[in-house]
């Protein structure tokens, strides 16, 4: 049966499951459901499904298992990499209604919630005790705890807290034939077996159906400093990055930014621009403390820095200049943004980042390249705007094939998804492949689960 006519003949069964207002077979009602974020990736399903707890996702997912319905699990649909979409007619399995709080442990710094929650309410919730869920992501008001944990998404916290990965205690999911596996242990340690939890962090979807999600909290410093740095090069960037730290400066955040980003941005929003000049690179730092550390910041913005200010955090207005870089790409853009991101080792980044601009500059004068990033992650968002859609896989194959020389790794933080499906082989062996694959088929022998992304 091809995978679009499919979950149409479960319809019933669906209904009797989750109730007839969460069954929408409507294609008005679908839409949202359909396309991703960016606008480039556009799916097509009969019928999305949105059940309410850990017990009705087994019930569907049983379903699908006996009657081979393929299903692409869904939270916030802000993934960029199209792995959230329906690309093949799959059943979209929407986690917006597992949306409770279990609790907020502020003794033993745990939150538990259910997959569907925001990060910005779990953020919430955790900070009504003084506490903090370790990831920070500017798509926090739609981003769902079940997909930064799908995507072992990053954000602007990886340098201090590490990935979503590294914030996993336990995790409750459900396999494609309907069988629940609850690893909920509120221990730092728990050492008993694999590492499930942290083999579903980063699985896209493919191994299993995540409903709830144990998650360590972190202790907020109370004061921040944030600096805004106008430096001529990444180079310079990594060698004040290197000074502050050397300094014994712990950073909270250390983000990069362009010119042709910020200038961007400032159009979009209509911030004034940073400073006087522009200048080549930007450095966002952040830092713990106050009046101290921010003298001793300033005192080490000596020869190569041009330009800087600081500000006590949150720093709203400092960090807004990073943080609208996304939308402001995809505002501006005249086609869907091809959005890369990348990461190299710091030793390398500055070549990497004058080859892929001069290359680009010289190769393909019609298209825009903006830059920015988690720089001290080695992590680079290269976003090339205003490329018409027969170029996106020239352009893909040329930055990828420069980050695989560059010893770096296709996927930083978003996932392969589609976007980067045809490259998984740049840094991936054939034995390493072949282990995921068999990995895969362990969870997911009928092959169910978001069929087409990860090799299968
Ligand atoms: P979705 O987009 O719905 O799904 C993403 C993937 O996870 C899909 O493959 C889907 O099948 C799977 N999935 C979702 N929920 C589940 C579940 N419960 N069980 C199993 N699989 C599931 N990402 C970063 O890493 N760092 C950033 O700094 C960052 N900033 C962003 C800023 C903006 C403005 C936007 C729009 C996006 C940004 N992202 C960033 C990307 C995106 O927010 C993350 O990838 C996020 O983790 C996706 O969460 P989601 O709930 O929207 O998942
Ligand atoms: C970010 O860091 O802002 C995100 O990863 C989003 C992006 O790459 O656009
Ligand atoms: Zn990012």
């Amino acid at each position: 049966m091809s995978e679009r006519g499919a979950a149409v003949e479960i319809v019933g069964e669906l209904i009797d499951i989750v109730g007839r207002g969460h069954v929408l077979t409507d294609p008005e009602t679908n839409a949202g459901y359909r396309t991703d974020w960016t606008g480039r990736f556009h799916g097509h399903t009969d019928v999305v499904v949105r059940p309410a707890n850990t017990a009705e996702v087994a019930a569907v997912l049983a379903v699908c298992h006996e009657r081979g319905v393929p299903v692409v699990p869904q939270g916030g649909n802000t993934g960029l990499v199209g792995g959230s979409v329906p690309m093949h007619g799959e059943l979209v399995l929407s986690t917006r209604r597992l949306d409770k709080i279990e609790h907020v442990d502020p003794v033993g710094r745990t939150l538990a919630a259910g997959a569907g929650v925001t990060v910005a309410r779990v953020q919430q919730a955790a900070r009504e005790h003084g506490l903090d869920i370790g990831v920070d992501l500017a798509s926090r008001d739609s981003a769902t705890l079940g997909g930064i944990v799908a995507t072992n998404a990053g954000g602007v916290r990886v340098i201090k807290n590490g990935g979503t990965r590294a914030q996993l205690l336990g995790i409750e999911a459900v396999r494609s034939d309907g069988c629940v596996v609850t690893r909920w242990k509120e221990l730092t340690k728990d050492n008993v077996g694999y590492d499930l939890p942290g083999l579903l962090a980063g699985s896209e979807g493919t191994l299993a159906v995540i409903t709830r999600v144990l998650m360590r909290l972190v202790v907020p410093v109370p004061q921040t400093v944030v600096a805004l740095v106008a430096v001529p090069s990444v180079d310079a960037a990594l060698v004040l990055l290197d000074r502050v730290q050397r300094h014994g400066l712990r950073l909270e955040a250390a983000e990069f930014m362009t010119a042709a980003g910020v200038d961007l941005v400032c159009r979009h929003t209509g911030l004034r621009a940073p400073f006087g000049d522009d200048a080549p690179i930007y450095l966002l730092l952040e830092v713990p403390g106050a009046g101290e550390a921010e003298n001793a910041l300033s005192a080490l913005f000596t020869d190569t820095v041009l330009d800087a200010t600081l500000e006590a955090g949150p720093a709203r207005t400092l960090w807004r200049y990073r943080e609208r870089h996304t939308e402001s790409i995809s505002a501006e853009s005249r086609t869907p943004a091809v959005k890369l991101d990348v990461s190299v080792p710091l030793r390398v980044l500055a070549d990497f980042f004058t080859t892929l601009d001069s290359r680009l500059r010289d190769e393909h004068p019609d298209v825009r390249v903006i830059c920015f990033g988690h720089i001290a992650d080695g992590n680079v968002h290269v976003n090339v705007l205003d490329v018409p859609a027969e170029k996106q896989h020239a352009i893909t194959d040329f930055v990828l094939r420069l980050v695989a020389d560059h010893q770096g790794s296709i996927s930083a933080e978003h996932g392969v998804g589609h976007a980067k499906a045809a490259w998984i082989e740049l840094g991936r062996s054939a034995n390493d492949i072949d282990t995921m694959k068999r990995i895969r088929a362990a969870f997911d022998p009928a092959g169910i689960l978001n069929p087409h992304v990860l090799p299968r």
